[in-house]
């Protein structure tokens, strides 16, 4: 079939789900590169979709895979597998450990979140009153280390599961969550995505609420010497949140590092001011790591910066480096209050010891070489050379993230942010490098930039390079 047919095919039967196709054929993927069919590599910034943390056909998964599919794939979703009780097991561990280490560090956020409630072993103790602001019975709940993880396949549906767990546990059904946030498709977590895909659809479920987004580079809040003042807004948010609030507020979904609203990091200190808005109204606190967890952001996970650990946390992307694995961790007696009220979050693909599998050999491999340090070393040479490309482009306004999650913003100048992103993202593809360009309305185009962790150095320099150089042509037309 040639490449006409293909595409006519393409126009003639695929439905398009959100923005364009890139307008290449892949054939293959390996480590840092995807191949065109005529062999071109092309260097994936993107790690796919910002999950392949281990570069593609990792040589550990792909034996993995091979082992496991010939030996116990799926099963009926009541019965349970080995692979899916060791990860558990072993994710719980992780997040364990992180937290200690997040609380132990002597960080300004570490200390300010000790003060603030947590203990060493991550326990949060929520306020112990009877009802928080819902006034219904049932909405206090106190923490612990997040013990119990149920295992399951996207993104979204993990923050569904989140979600409908933190409706019953408190009683309550309000969600807030930041404005350009994106939690994924499903119901609930379309309905705390405000980034895009509102418009259109009819009613989402009555009770979500979104607070502004805390962005140091446009802050909305500022202090008399104009830098961010999150503390503001963040009290201005809460006021509205209570004012339009029924009296059913159940939890806070926020992801650390908001990917999709442009790669916007919240402040140090943000995120246990939030927590502390949180436990004051009995609402759970849901932190959404799907893009952030699992070493991507240079620590194991990224509200170990923050010292604040989640009631509950959500993983998704990074933990099955590509394949569909996604997982939810509480605290036990959250799981226990939940059991009680009847929890039912029954899937086709709950538990299956196929991806299971698969998370604990990226554990073995994000373990075993370290990715962590790797992620924080290859991420300081990759924030050097973009601060190298913004010191050469003015056209570059802003460079920002953390670890291997990195943004650079381009100047706003109306329609022209929106164009000249699109022509970056053309000419990065005809060089050889894929990155990806989110267009919000308010901000410039950022490219996120999300490297596999096992990328070598000298990749890192290559896209660096086919950036720069695709920046350069593009803004000399
Ligand atoms: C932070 C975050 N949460 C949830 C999702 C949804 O994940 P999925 O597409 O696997 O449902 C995404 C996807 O981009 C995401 O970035």
């Amino acid at each position: 079939m040639s490449d006409d047919d293909f595409w006519q095919d393409v126009r003639r039967h695929v439905i398009r789900y959100g923005g364009t196709f890139t307008p290449e054929i892949i054939d293959r993927a390996e480590g840092s590169y995807v191949y065109t069919e005529s062999g071109r590599p092309i260097l994936d910034f993107t790690s796919g979709q910002m999950s392949a943390i281990l570069g593609h056909s990792h040589p550990d998964i792909v034996a993995t895979v091979r082992r496991q599919v010939g030996t116990l794939d799926h099963l009926f979703s009541g019965m349970l597998s080995r692979p899916v009780v060791e990860l558990s097991r072993r994710l719980a561990a992780s997040v364990e450990k992180a937290a200690a280490s997040a609380l132990l560090d002597g960080s300004p956020a570490g200390v300010s979140a000790l003060s603030d409630g947590l203990t060493a072993g991550g326990t949060v103790l929520l306020d112990g009153s009877s009802a928080g602001a819902s006034g219904l019975p049932g909405a206090s709940v106190s923490g612990g280390p997040l013990d119990k993880v149920l295992l399951l396949t996207t993104g979204a549906e993990a923050n569904e599961a989140a979600v409908r767990m933190a409706k019953l546990v408190t009683g309550g059904h309000e969600i807030v969550s930041f404005a350009k946030s994106w939690h994924g498709m499903t119901q609930a977590a379309a309905a705390a995505t405000y980034s895009a895909g509102r418009k259109g659809y009819g009613p989402n479920a009555p009770g979500n609420i979104a607070i502004p987004t805390p962005n140091a580079y446009r802050p909305d809040f500022t202090t008399p010497d104009g830098s961010h003042d999150w503390r503001r807004q963040l009290d201005v948010a809460f006021d509205l949140v209570d004012a339009q609030s029924v009296g059913s507020l159940a939890a806070c979904l926020v992801e650390p590092i908001l990917s999709s609203g442009g790669v916007i990091e919240p402040p140090l200190g943000y995120f246990a001011a939030l927590h502390r808005k949180c436990r004051e109204r009995g609402m759970l606190l849901i932190l959404d790591e799907a893009q952030t967890g699992l070493c991507r952001t240079g620590a194991w996970y990224a509200f170990q910066r923050d010292g604040v650990v989640p009631d509950i946390l959500t993983l998704s992307k990074t933990l099955g480096a590509g394949l569909p694995l996604a997982a939810v961790l509480t605290s036990a007696e959250i799981e226990e209050r939940a059991h009680d009220r009847g929890y039912l979050f029954y899937t086709t693909h709950v538990s299956d010891p196929l991806v299971a599998a698969v998370g604990n050999t990226v554990l073995d491999v994000l373990e075993r070489d370290q990715l962590d340090l790797r992620a924080a070393t290859l991420g300081t040479r990759l924030r050097n050379g973009l601060l190298d490309i913004q010191r050469r482009h003015p056209v570059v306004a802003d460079v920002r993230g953390r670890g291997l999650l990195q943004g650079i913003e381009l100047k706003d100048e109306g329609a022209g942010a929106d164009r000249i992103g699109a022509a970056v993202t053309r000419r990065c593809l005809e060089l050889g490098l894929h990155v990806n360009v989110v267009q919000l309305p308010g901000m410039g185009g950022t490219f996120r930039i999300a490297p596999p962790l096992t990328s070598t150095d000298e990749e890192i320099d290559q896209g660096l390079e086919i950036l720069d150089q695709a920046i350069g042509d593009t803004a000399q037309h």
